[in-house]
């Protein structure tokens, strides 16, 4: 892996964690991700299922893991089986996991790691002991999956296999479970974060009129992959000017101009880790007044929603405070009129004509990580923050986006040391 080894405890206490919430007497069974087809032969590149990397390191295909805490035999209460190499694959994909070092990796021991030829002779042994069988789903709310997964694969053949056994989601406790960032997941996040904060002082010096957007990813991306990076988080948006109201825009075809302002989303990837973050900066280093009062409206934004990421907090009623926020913003730029707000329908409220997606994610293994709203805010959970005033009518969009961690006392801002305040931002483009 082009990432530096991890430290496997993590993995081995997630499995306890996991095993502390299972009902009596159950199997749990994860499935690695399929490599997805492109055209004629052609595939994607491979990006593993972060539930079975979360409980065991592994970031190989065709791998699938089992845990079963009460098994009476001690050498099956957890097992992870592999891709067994060849000589043709050796030749032809390169070196794949030994036993040896997946035991490093995953913190399992030797003996408890298997070939997936031997799937079916192991996994019977440990099927007729269970009781409750876990199987995994993406239940993520805004997940739109239109192809059949492994996972789902494998629910089919085990429903068909054995139709007595009683089936569980494994899903929620995932979620429940990867929302609470770990001691040694932080670290690695930072370092998606700190990649991203390399890249964006490197944009600084090289934006600059007639520019094209994807020369600004191309910079974007030899600055990640040169850090150990897999790339981007997701795909970025390089938006200049009227483009930047295009809340999903990644085409970056379009030459920057004099005068506009250009919306960079742009996040590294790190062990699978993901950073994400916004910055709107003036395409020649100078904000106009009018730039300048939009942008500093959403920075307040961004300052007052932060400061509202705190344990205790809900998450409908954060949006809703920083709905309030945003409106006051909105009055103060001439964009909406207070009486027409104080008259609004609450379900409906008008800031949404330029604030149109929500503030916050939940950010970690996934962009938009697993996690559930209606829990309360806790320490340990990763959130982005992220506003936007986006004007359609004067070809301008801003938005600035930051991650943060809760702590007991309220949180800790992890892309603290990005340049966000609008003269940090001219000075280090003017340098
Ligand atoms: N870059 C995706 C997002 O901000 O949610
Ligand atoms: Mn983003
Ligand atoms: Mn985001």
């Amino acid at each position: 892996m082009r990432y530096l080894p991890i430290n496997n405890q993590l993995f081995v206490r997630n499995r306890e964690r996991l095993a502390s919430l299972l009902k009596p007497k159950s199997l749990v069974i994860v499935n690695a991700n399929d490599i997805l087809p492109t055209n004629a032969d052609g595939t994607m590149a491979f990006r593993q299922n972060n539930d079975l990397f979360y409980l065991t390191g592994v970031d190989q295909e065709e791998t699938r893991f089992l845990l079963f805490p009460e098994h009476p035999d001690p050498k099956f209460r957890a097992v992870l089986f592999l891709r067994e190499t060849s000589e043709l694959i050796e030749i032809w994909e390169g070196h794949k996991l030994t036993k040896a070092e997946a035991a490093q990796t995953t913190g399992l021991p030797e003996s408890q790691i298997y070939w997936t030829h031997q799937f079916e002779t192991i996994f019977a042994q440990l099927v007729f002991e269970a009781e409750h069988v876990y199987l995994n789903a993406n239940e993520h709310t805004r997940a739109d999956v239109q192809v059949q997964t492994q996972d789902a694969r494998f629910i089919e053949q085990f429903r068909n296999r054995y139709p007595l056994h009683r089936l569980e989601r494994l899903a929620p406790l995932m979620h429940n479970l990867r929302a609470i960032k770990q001691p040694e997941e932080l670290p690695l996040l930072q370092t998606a974060i700190d990649t991203t904060d390399a890249m964006f002082r490197r944009l600084l010096g090289f934006v600059k009129p007639g520019v094209w957007e994807y020369e600004i990813e191309a910079e974007m991306m030899h600055e990640f992959l040169r850090r150990r990076s897999r790339g981007a988080a997701y795909n970025p948006i390089i938006a200049s000017g009227a483009n930047a109201c295009v809340l999903h825009y990644i085409d970056n075809s379009a030459q920057c101009k004099d005068g506009d302002v250009i919306l960079l989303d742009l996040g590294a990837e790190y062990a699978n880790y993901n950073a994400d973050m916004t910055r709107s900066i003036p395409v020649n280093g100078r904000f106009t007044p009018r730039q300048r009062a939009v942008y500093d409206a959403v920075l307040r934004v961004l300052r007052e929603s932060s400061a509202m990421l705190k344990p205790g907090n809900l998450w409908d009623e954060y949006h809703r405070e920083v709905g309030k926020v945003m409106e006051s913003e909105l009055i103060g730029l001439g964009l909406l009129d207070r009486d027409a707000v104080a008259a609004q329908d609450p379900d409906a409220p008008l800031y949404k004509k330029y604030f149109m997606h929500g503030t916050s994610h939940f950010l970690g293994l996934d962009v938009h990580d697993v996690g559930n709203k209606y829990r309360r805010m806790e320490p340990g959970m990763v959130f982005t923050v992220e506003p936007g005033i986006y004007i359609r009518e004067e070809g301008l969009g801003i938005r600035l986006e930051n991650n943060v961690v809760i702590t007991e006392t309220g949180n800790t801002d992890l892309m603290a040391n990005i340049p966000i305040e609008a003269d940090e931002i001219e000075e280090l483009m003017n340098r």
